[in-house]
């Protein structure tokens, strides 16, 4: 049904007779003569129906989104109606056959227009016609090629695992499927392939990937899906110095071959590092701005709300300076406060310097009164403050005060326009091997439960669980964790004695676990990996916010899926068939 795409007709095609097929994109009427954008997946070709063409009537009667096949000649386009921003944009098609193939209602809206995300959802077919969202996805397609290309240059195999599976820990609720012919027994989907993978280690695969679906049920936000997918990796024989030294040169290798970017070297942060100089994780090193601890200047001053927690070992007192910040009016400061309440800070003291050299007669705030000489000058040398700046303060339980000043940290940055432009990754290593959750009362795993503690030493783990550290590693770019992963417990004793810090019974981790404590006893090699998020690589390279945009049929914050309206209930005899009662909601 063609000769060319349409996108694909230039100058060179003059003169030739050419068929292409494709959608109406616009129709426009000059005086008897029609014109037709045409449109497929590789550009537009503007078709002419004249006046005296056998096909003119047919023409006429074209709409928007009609299906259309067109036979013609390619002629040059007449002086002055040259197109340069098309690749077609030098030639026209002047349309001499016509076949209608199919017809279509009028669109609920245009390709150009900027319509709520929910209804670009509902039509989704629609929303993937328009260019932009094309060109999203052929960069998607071009980067699984170029990590495939990588990976099977360097002897990595892939391996598929089961969709259909047990839990498998990443810190999310699991998806659970009903079996038939179990009934009252059901499947996990898998939150990552994790086990699998060290299996297949234990098997003496050597080195693994996978393209690989991953299913968590969590609260959802921007840079997150209950589906998504990850670049799955795992190697047997290699230190993590070995292994992330072939990962750094995989995404180096991508950025190249997919947008032409050199990344600069990554640095190496520890965790500890990461939170103290930028209270988060995952630090985005494009914003020039830096948290620094004044706690100790802060123990025994009047002012209860930074003695307090400088005083508490489990408090955090710190002081972000935003150079030339203070040309912040007090709105502005009052929008920062209410931005951080969101993050349980319970205000957001701060200093103007005026004139500095005036000492604290040149600092403006009003917790002024409340700060001694010592504290005032203390906070002149260690912030090495200036005329003009701003210094906000977070003083709190350490969660909060991380987890605020973060947040300010990348939004002052923002809105006073000090990013840096370009790329800035790096490696977090270094995490603790675990949290101690409050709530819960028990230590959690910072990573997952199958993460190698840095000591290999299972008594000195048991007794001080907290002090310990692991051998994951993040990659982190922008403010964006991209991949995560870590060198595998491959000792049955430590993974029981992990399992044990966790508080998994024995009994727990058999019935849950049982086949990878078996397997860690037949001859497991040392063996580690790491997961890349592959939608928030191909989103950063889009450059777009949002992850929906680079999953062809993703789904709502409220995981559900606007174009085939799933979930939906199923019928009673599926219910009878897994043994399955629904209760009303609520009960
Ligand atoms: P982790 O849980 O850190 O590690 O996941 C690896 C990477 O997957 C991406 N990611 C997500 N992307 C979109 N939506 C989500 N809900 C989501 N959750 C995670 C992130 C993250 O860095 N099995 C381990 C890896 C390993 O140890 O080898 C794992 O899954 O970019
Ligand atoms: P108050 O004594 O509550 O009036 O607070 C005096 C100043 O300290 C105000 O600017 C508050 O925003 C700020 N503040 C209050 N609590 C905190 C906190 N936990 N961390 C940082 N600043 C705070």
């Amino acid at each position: 049904m063609r000769t060319h795409y349409c996108g694909d007709v230039t100058a060179a095609d003059i003169g030739k007779p050419v068929t292409v097929s494709g959608w109406v994109h616009r129709r426009r009427d000059h005086g008897g003569v029609i014109f037709i954008d045409l449109r497929d997946r590789e550009g537009l070709l503007q078709v002419v129906f004249d006046p005296s063409s056998p096909v003119f009537s047919a023409g006429e009667k074209l709409r928007s989104e009609f299906v259309v096949t067109v036979t013609g000649k390619v002629r040059p386009r007449p002086q002055g109606t040259v197109n340069p921003k098309l690749k077609t944009g030098e030639v026209e098609l002047l349309a001499a056959e016509l076949t209608l193939l199919n017809t279509s209602e009028t669109p609920p809206f245009h390709h150009d227009e900027d319509v709520s995300e929910e209804l670009r959802l509902k039509y989704r077919y629609l929303d993937l016609r328009r260019g932009e969202m094309l060109e999203r996805f052929r960069l998607r397609h071009r980067i699984t090629q170029s990590l495939r290309r990588f990976l099977d240059d360097h002897g990595f195999m892939d391996v598929e695992t089961p969709v259909l599976t047990r839990t498998t820990p990443e810190g999310a609720r699991d998806y659970i499927v009903p079996s038939r012919t179990h009934p009252g027994q059901f499947f996990a989907l898998p939150q990552s392939p994790q086990l699998f993978k060290q299996i297949l280690m234990m098997s003496g695969f050597d080195r693994y990937y996978q393209i690989a679906r991953c299913f968590r049920d969590e609260d959802l936000r921007a840079d997150r899906q209950p589906e998504f997918t990850q670049i799955d990796i795992e190697t047997s024989f290699m230190d993590e110095r070995q292994f992330m030294e072939i990962m750094e040169t995989m995404i180096r290798t991508l950025f190249r071959e997919v947008a032409g970017i050199e990344l600069p070297p990554l640095p190496r942060m520890t965790y500890a590092e990461a939170i103290a100089r930028f209270g988060i994780d995952r630090p985005d090193l494009s914003i020039p701005l830096e948290l620094v601890e004044v706690a100790d200047l802060m123990t025994g001053v009047e002012f209860k709300v930074f003695a307090g927690p400088a005083a508490d070992p489990d408090g955090r007192v710190t002081a972000l300076r935003i150079p030339g910040g203070g040309a912040l009016t007090r709105k502005e400061i009052d929008d920062y406060t209410a931005f951080v309440a969101n993050y349980g800070a319970k205000g957001l003291a701060y200093i103007k310097v005026n004139e500095v050299a005036k000492g604290r007669d040149g600092l403006q705030s009003p917790i002024m009164k409340f700060l001694p000489d010592a504290t005032v000058q203390g906070l002149i040398s260690r912030l090495q403050l200036k005329d003009g700046d701003l210094v906000f303060f977070g003083a709190d339980k350490k969660k909060v005060v991380n987890d605020s000043l973060a947040a300010l940290r990348v939004k002052v940055g923002r809105d006073l326009k000090m990013v840096k432009p370009g790329w800035h990754p790096l490696w977090v290593v270094d995490f603790p091997m675990f949290e101690w959750d409050p709530k819960e009362k028990r230590w959690g795993a910072l990573h997952h439960p199958f993460t190698a503690p840095s000591v290999d030493d299972v008594e000195a783990l048991e007794k001080d669980p907290g002090k310990a550290l692991s051998r994951a590693y993040d990659m982190v770019l922008n403010g964006n964790e991209i991949g995560g992963g870590s060198i595998r417990i491959h000792s049955s004793a430590m993974q029981s004695a992990v399992f044990r810090i966790l508080g998994i019974t024995p009994e727990e981790a058999e019935s849950k676990f049982g086949f990878l404590l078996r397997a860690l006893r037949f001859g497991a090699p040392p063996h580690g990996g790491l997961a890349f998020g592959l939608d928030r690589l191909v989103m950063l390279l889009a450059g777009t916010d949002n992850i929906r945009d680079v999953i062809a049929f993703p789904k709502t914050q409220t995981a559900s899926c606007l174009l085939t309206e799933a979930p939906g209930p199923v019928s009673q005899q599926q219910l009878r068939e897994t043994g399955i009662r629904i209760r009303e909601p609520g009960k």
